[in-house]
């Protein structure tokens, strides 16, 4: 069964041993998917699997037969950046880039996990379906994704400014 990435139908790998990043980045030549650790420490192989974020490195691709899978190149559309994308852009959100489609993915899932109430190890009120984007669940949240350049308080007011809007967010990495 194919796998569909960024809306093209692509046969599945015949090795089942090719992990989805490396069928990304070496078969489909999708290197905006980065490699860090390889082995699930990172974030920098995060993409999307029918809109909920999953690291790449640990996946074997012919697990994904039959879905949908989005990467940093198909965020964008039209020849316009994801407003994401625009926000990183706009709040220094990255310095040498190479965790950035990772950090864009991943957040693009958190705001989704969000919306359907699923909880954080910080979340109060697990009965609470309506959660709030405080900084501290921003932080619990994104904690999975590393940026070794320390961009870490422009990519927190990228993220907050599009999905949160909660004052402080911008000061919310130390
Ligand atoms: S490369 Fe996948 S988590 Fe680091
Ligand atoms: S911008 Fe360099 S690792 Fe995050």
């Amino acid at each position: 069964m194919p796998i569909t990435i960024n809306n093209r139908v692509i046969e599945a790998p015949g090795d089942p041993r090719v992990s989805l990043l490396d069928f990304l980045r070496e078969h489909l030549h999708l290197s905006g998917t980065k490699k860090g650790c390889n082995q699930g420490a990172c974030g920098a192989c995060t993409v999307l699997a029918d809109g909920q974020r999953i690291l790449s490195c640990l996946a074997l691709a012919i697990q994904y037969e039959g879905c949908s899978i989005t990467t940093i190149e198909g965020l964008s559309g039209d020849g316009a950046l994801h407003p994401l994308q625009q926000a990183f852009i706009e709040h220094d959100g990255l310095q040498c880039g190479y965790c950035t489609p990772g950090q864009i993915c991943s957040a693009i899932g958190m705001a989704a996990e969000i919306r359907r109430g699923v909880p954080s190890a910080v979340t109060a009120d697990l009965a609470n379906t309506s959660i709030e984007l405080t900084r501290d669940e921003l932080r619990e949240r994104m904690s999975g994704n590393l940026c070794r350049c320390g961009a870490h308080n422009g990519i927190i007011a990228a993220i907050g400014e599009s999905f949160g809007n909660q004052p402080g967010l911008a000061e919310a990495a130390e």
